[in-house]
């Protein structure tokens, strides 16, 4: 027979969960407000669809305003669901301010944020090859980008005292490829930035997570050479269920950690508490004999 929440250690649900019934059933987040960065197109549009299929209202992010507002209004007829479309390049202080006031007047709080946003390297060339510029706006993308939207966000999460940040990893968070050196460089300081992030909330009931999506048919991979062939797309509603498994605190005991959409299984990650550096970046020490071991 199995043994219930309590009796297994584990937390009680989350007052979402409670409510709403089925785990990863359509409104079971309801009630819930979420803020997606990135949300015109791609993974960043099919989560503000999967959020507000669940419940949530959505407050979603970018930088091109006329397909933002499209992509949002789409979605609000085809969900029933409350958006908003909030313009903003995340990587202009002023703006991310004003955007993030704007989500916060029109649906009172965020619950849940997600930096999704970001750029991939024009071109695989080797690091000395790229250009400095356009080297720098991937990294500052996706570092400060995220930067700047949980100090826009959280401090509002912990006067609530709840909410959920997650930031969107990826392959080359762990692990360089030598053609990617901004991208690698930009979602690795970013999987750094969850891990100070959780360490600051602990105490709270704010949590940050890493979540890498796989590999999505998107404009992104459409436009690099290393997927051109490339069939064994992860599909977009792995991402969403494990970004909604999140929102719904289920998955608290992971904060801080690195999870991988179409490989990690929400029912599988939720009964396992993880312990030391699991799911983290570390050095590997060469051997016991390792001084830094
Ligand atoms: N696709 C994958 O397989 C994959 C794998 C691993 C990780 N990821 C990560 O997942 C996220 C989404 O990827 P994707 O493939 O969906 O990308 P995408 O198709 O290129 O979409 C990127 C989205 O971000 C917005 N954006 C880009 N720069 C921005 C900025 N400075 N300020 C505000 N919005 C900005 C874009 O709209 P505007 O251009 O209008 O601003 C668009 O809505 C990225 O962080 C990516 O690194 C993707």
């Amino acid at each position: 027979m199995l043994s219930s929440v309590a009796e297994r250690g584990l937390r009680p649900p989350h007052p979402s969960q409670a409510q709403g019934g089925a785990r990863d059933g359509a409104r079971s987040l309801g009630g819930g407000v979420a803020l997606v960065t990135g949300a015109s197109t791609g993974i960043g549009r099919h989560l503000v669809e999967g959020l507000a299929t669940r419940g949530m209202a959505v407050a979603g992010l970018a930088r091109g305003e006329d397909r933002l507002r499209t992509a949002m209004d789409e979605i609000a007829a085809a969900t029933g669901a409350r958006t908003l479309a909030v313009a903003a390049d995340v990587t202009d202080r002023g703006a991310v301010d004003a955007a993030v006031a704007r989500a916060v007047e029109e649906f009172g709080r965020v619950d849940l944020l997600v930096n999704n946003a970001g750029l991939i390297d024009a071109a695989e060339v080797p690091v000395w090859q790229a250009d400095p510029d356009q080297w720098w706006d991937v990294v500052t993308s996706h570092v400060r980008g995220a930067q700047l939207l949980v100090r826009a966000v959280v401090p509002g999460m912990l006067a609530r005292g709840s909410g959920r940040v997650v930031n969107i990893a990826s392959g080359m968070s762990v692990r360089a490829r030598p053609e990617y050196s901004a991208y690698s460089v930009a979602k690795t300081g970013l999987m750094r930035m969850t891990e100070a992030l959780a360490g600051a909330l602990e105490g709270s009931d704010v949590r940050a997570f890493d979540v890498a999506p796989g590999v999505v048919e998107t404009e992104m991979t459409r436009a690099m050479p290393i997927w051109q062939g490339f069939t064994d797309w992860t599909p977009p509603e792995k991402v969403v269920e494990l970004i909604a498994a999140i929102a719904s605190g289920e998955l608290d005991p992971w904060s801080g950690r690195f999870l991988r959409a179409g490989v990690d299984d929400p029912s599988v990650l939720r009964d396992i508490t993880p312990e030391g550096d699991a799911r983290r970046l570390r050095l590997r020490p060469y051997s016991d004999e390792d001084p830094l071991a």
